[in-house]
């Protein structure tokens, strides 16, 4: 168990604050995030990168988890920011974040969507499609404003995660192959960058490559580095021009489990940063900086979700289901991914575990389970569950499924609880509802 938990008085605390006093404050289900912990995590990227090497940035990628206050936290800390919608592009700007330190992303950005992003002033757009380019240098003209684009690349690199979340892979929806072309473009990717470094509208500054999620090995990475390197070197040889930046995504893993074995961003970043040295030193090319986007890593481990204990019930082939008032809609993962979680009975926290139990949400979906076959002490109606891990892609991928109310999220840190959304009403379910 990660150090911001500890246990008191047989309850379970996070960040100083008893969760048990929380559930009963706020309700439950319930998001807790500490803010001790996501602090540490910038703090680590900080000193094991960006403070460490001279062309070193980072990015927050909002998609993992986003809302005013957190845009806010990434802000204060310095980071840049990864959006990838209309909507996240909105929330950072409704949370005061500067235009100029956004990133926007997205496969399929609509002429709307980057309307309103070059309107803002945002700093870089990675170009992911054909007809980006075009939509965004019309918008310059319009806006009168120089926009800095990268392109996304597609490395073609195999990684070792679950495929839904693997992206750089050669049959992708994301970024440009190689050898990608269109109609009238014969030249695949380096006819885009001649195009882009002709441009008066826009200012090429590089190329970018997102690979796959939750990955405990660098060699991904490093497969996807060696290919963008190479797209590098080749710019600079046909045009002259020295890419000033390659993104290479996130990815960094977070422990879930005990079979979980996160690695410090150092073992993934110092890798990348000599290979980069060494590279350009070979090719007599100048170093571009190299910028980073980790989602789950920075809150992952952060956050938990609590949950109330309901029903229990052993079913006829066995199984004894533990039923909680949350499920699928907070938490999607299991459902999506088979993705691997462990809880403990918050308010029984020091009680020997004892029983193999199925955790179930209140869906009307049997794969509605958050843990399969795990164990907890013995449960009762009226329990608080913790679910560690929930950080990460929770609340930001909820949903309204059943018309259960998004939860509340609060932060806490050293034993104040800040409360950042509250939770949905019923009213708010319907709010946007017409009647006939
Ligand atoms: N940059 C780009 C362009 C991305 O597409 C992503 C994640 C990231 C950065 C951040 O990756 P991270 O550091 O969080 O691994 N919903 C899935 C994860 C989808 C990730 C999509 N892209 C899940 O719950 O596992």
């Amino acid at each position: 168990m990660n150090d911001i938990f500890k246990i008191k008085d047989n309850t379970l605390f996070i960040d100083n604050v008893s969760t048990v006093a929380l559930a009963k404050e706020y309700g439950t289900p319930l998001y807790v995030y500490s803010e001790t912990e996501i602090r540490r995590r910038i703090d680590e990227i900080k000193t094991m990168f960006t403070e460490k090497y001279k062309r070193a940035k980072a990015a927050y990628a909002s998609k993992a988890f986003l809302t005013v206050a957190m845009a806010q936290l990434i802000n204060r800390e310095g980071l840049l920011l990864d959006v990838v919608s209309g909507g996240e592009l909105y929330t950072a700007i409704a949370a005061g974040f500067p235009a100029a330190r956004i990133e926007f992303h997205g496969n399929n950005k609509s002429y709307e969507e980057l309307d309103r992003a070059i309107g803002y002033g945002v700093g870089k757009i990675i170009i992911d499609a054909f007809g980006e380019l075009e939509m965004i240098e019309n918008l310059a003209e319009k806006y009168s404003r120089n926009v800095n684009v990268l392109f996304r690349i597609t490395p073609a690199v195999e990684v070792d995660t679950h495929s839904f979340i693997s992206t750089g892979h050669a049959d992708s929806k994301f970024g440009f192959s190689m050898d990608a072309r269109d109609e009238g473009n014969l030249n695949g990717i380096y006819s885009l960058f001649q195009k882009a470094i002709e441009s008066k509208f826009v200012t090429l500054s590089g190329i970018h490559f997102h690979i796959g999620s939750q990955l405990f090995t660098n060699k991904s990475h490093l497969d996807a580095l060696a290919v963008a390197l190479g797209v590098y070197r080749e710019v600079n040889d046909r045009f002259g021009y020295a890419l000033p930046e390659i993104n290479i995504g996130g990815g960094f893993g977070a422990n879930y489990t005990e079979a979980d074995d996160r690695k410090p961003y150092s073992y993934f970043l110092d890798p990348v940063m000599e290979e980069v040295q060494r590279f350009c030193a070979q090719y007599d090319l100048k170093e571009p900086t190299i910028v980073i986007e980790p989602g789950r890593s920075i809150v992952g481990e952060a956050g938990i979700t609590l949950y109330t204990v309901g029903s229990i019930r052993t079913s006829g082939g066995g199984t004894k289901y533990v039923s909680i008032d949350g499920g699928m809609p907070d938490n999607i993962r299991p459902a999506l991914y088979g993705a691997k979680y462990e809880a403990i009975l918050a308010n029984k926290a020091d009680e020997p575990v004892s029983e193999t139990v199925t955790i179930c949400g209140k869906c009307c979906e049997t794969g509605d389970k958050i843990i399969e076959d795990g164990t907890l002490a013995r449960a009762e109606r009226g329990d608080i569950l913790a679910v560690f891990t929930t950080g990460a892609y929770g609340y930001s991928m909820a949903s309204n499924y059943n018309r259960l109310p998004v939860p509340a999220v609060l932060f806490v840190a050293d034993g104040k609880v800040k409360e950042i959304v509250k939770r949905q009403t019923f009213e708010d379910l319907i709010r946007n509802d017409l009647t006939i």
